[in-house]
């Protein structure tokens, strides 16, 4: 048995000093959010990485999502602070938020699949060690379920004499369009035990989220319902493409079928996009970690029906590039390839799980020459991932390098990277790529010209047309 935490008989007031413990894509974003629906409370995002915190203090921030400058702007200085004061900030808050990583496991047991926990510890280590009084701790970061238990574990372990309550609050908004979630949340989820406790997290956010779409759960419930959340919208993309392979086969296409079953009001319409296959820091993520969870209680059947979320993927990446290495006459060697697109999907810097570090890998084990183009991912995040990506695959350091250095370049437009090029492969849907000349880009490339659309956003411009060989998704 584990020993019970020192949960606090005193009233529980009203939240007046918010201190969230990492200021990444999760945290960031949803401070500032809280920051301005709540200039009663005084939110400090604390960080261990200076240089992020500098960037958050900057008039570049370290991530893109539209509408968050604006959202800083206004906080930054009045109620919202960015700092590397950590015990300090933590010693001076009601409630605190933990919103650190929790990458999978590379190494011991559960690797490749559990979460590693490592951070989440060293916060709840950190709040055991500097707090004073009474403390509303909150997880903010997904979690397996069942993390609080060691949480208030080591919470308990506080020889200062304070008290803490643990809730769980997990975070549903999606990159690109966080701070429209976060402003219009369809729901937000509140577990825990002490009713004071999650009524004191209610009452920040019902100055602007509606009281009915506040839900309040146990806290296992509030844990796990994040997991399945992921795994069931990750399912839904894998279903349609596992759709899309059955319809290039047919002649079915995969548009017109989502459009058909997701009329049903039983289905209904969203994430049923077919792409290039799915990516982002969550989806394969949590879905990992769900199989370890049925795992580890004894549940193999349904962490192999799980499991089977993430192969679907990894087939759709893979088959992408077969397509393209097919249709290009059964080799790319030498060939340039234009890749419209690095980040997993549009609006966003972000690149963890891209499907486009992966096509991209492919492609250069099989010598094609790519010249890559993103509007906001940097030439340096493109390298990192993909060396981290070959070296991965065994290729040596030495020919990983050789092989970025003579056979990637990094483009400024998409129509520069389409110069000369055998052809485009379109891996990421920004906006731009469907407003670009395409007259002129078809004239620039080498005939045959060919365009594989892993996203279906080029369909409806009638390329053929133009004389492009046109590929989409599921078609
Ligand atoms: C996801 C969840 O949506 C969000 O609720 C959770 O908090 C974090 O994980 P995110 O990873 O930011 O958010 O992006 P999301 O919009 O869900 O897209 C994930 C991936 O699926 C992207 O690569 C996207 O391109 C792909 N996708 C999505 C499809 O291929 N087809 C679709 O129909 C929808
Ligand atoms: P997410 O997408 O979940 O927000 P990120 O990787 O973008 O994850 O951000 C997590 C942040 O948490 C990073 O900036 C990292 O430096 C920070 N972090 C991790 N561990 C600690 C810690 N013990 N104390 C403070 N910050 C931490």
């Amino acid at each position: 048995m584990t020993r019970s935490p020192q949960t606090s008989k005193q009233k529980i007031g009203p939240v007046t000093k918010i201190c969230c413990i990492g200021a990444g894509y999760v945290g960031g974003p949803t401070m500032a959010m809280i920051a301005k629906k709540c200039p009663h409370i005084d939110v400090r995002v604390v960080d261990i990485n200076e240089a992020r915190i500098a960037q958050w203090n900057s008039d570049v921030l370290p991530i893109y999502e539209p509408g968050l400058n604006e959202v800083v702007k206004e906080c930054r200085g009045r109620n919202l602070t960015f700092t590397t004061a950590v015990d300090e900030s933590i010693r001076g808050a009601d409630m605190v938020f933990i919103s650190v990583n929790t990458p999978t496991k590379t190494f011991g047991v559960g690797a490749g699949r559990a979460a590693n926990l490592e951070f989440i510890e060293k916060c709840a280590r950190k709040i055991a060690e500097v707090s004073e009084g009474h403390k509303i701790v909150v997880e903010k970061s997904t979690l397996p379920v069942r993390t609080a238990e060691a949480v208030k574990t080591i919470l308990s372990s506080t020889t200062n004499g304070a008290s803490f309550d643990v809730l769980s609050n997990p975070e549903f908004l999606a990159e690109g369009t966080a701070i429209e979630d976060l402003l219009e949340p369809d729901r937000v989820l509140i577990g825990g035990e002490s009713e004071a406790a999650i009524n004191a997290l209610v009452d920040v956010y019902a100055n602007w989220v509606p009281r009915e779409r506040l839900l309040t759960t146990n806290l296992w419930s509030s844990e796990l319902s994040k997991l399945t959340a992921n795994a069931f919208l990750a399912q839904r993309v894998s279903s349609i493409n596992a759709i899309s392979a059955l319809c290039e086969a047919t002649e079915a296409d995969v548009d017109e079928v989502a459009l058909a079953i997701g009329t049903d009001s039983r289905i209904g319409p969203k994430f049923l996009k077919a792409s290039v296959g799915f990516g982002g820091s969550c989806f394969q993520k949590d879905i990992l970690n769900l199989v370890y969870l049925c795992e580890y209680f004894g549940l193999p059947e349904a962490a192999e029906y799980w499991e089977q979320v993430v192969k679907m993927n990894d087939f759709q990446k893979s088959r992408f590039v077969t397509r393209i290495v097919r249709t290009l006459f059964n080799t790319v060697s030498d060939k340039k390839i234009a890749v419209w697109g690095f980040a997993f999907k549009k609006d966003t810097n972000d690149t963890r799980e891209s499907a486009a570090i992966y096509v991209c890998r492919d492609l250069l084990l099989e010598k094609a020459k790519l010249s890559i183009y993103d509007p906001r991912v940097t030439k340096e995040q493109i390298h990192r991932d993909l060396t981290e990506a070959i070296l991965a695959s065994g290729v040596d350091a030495n020919t990983c390098d050789a092989l970025l250095q003579t056979n990637v370049e990094i483009a400024d437009s998409c129509d520069s990277s389409a110069a000369d090029a055998h052809a485009i492969a379109l891996l990421t849907e920004w906006d731009e790529f469907a407003e670009a000349d395409f007259k002129t880009i078809h004239a620039s490339m080498k005939k045959p010209a060919f365009i594989f659309d892993g996203r279906n956003t080029l369909k409806k411009l009638s390329l053929d047309d133009l004389g492009f060989r046109y590929f989409g998704i599921g078609f």
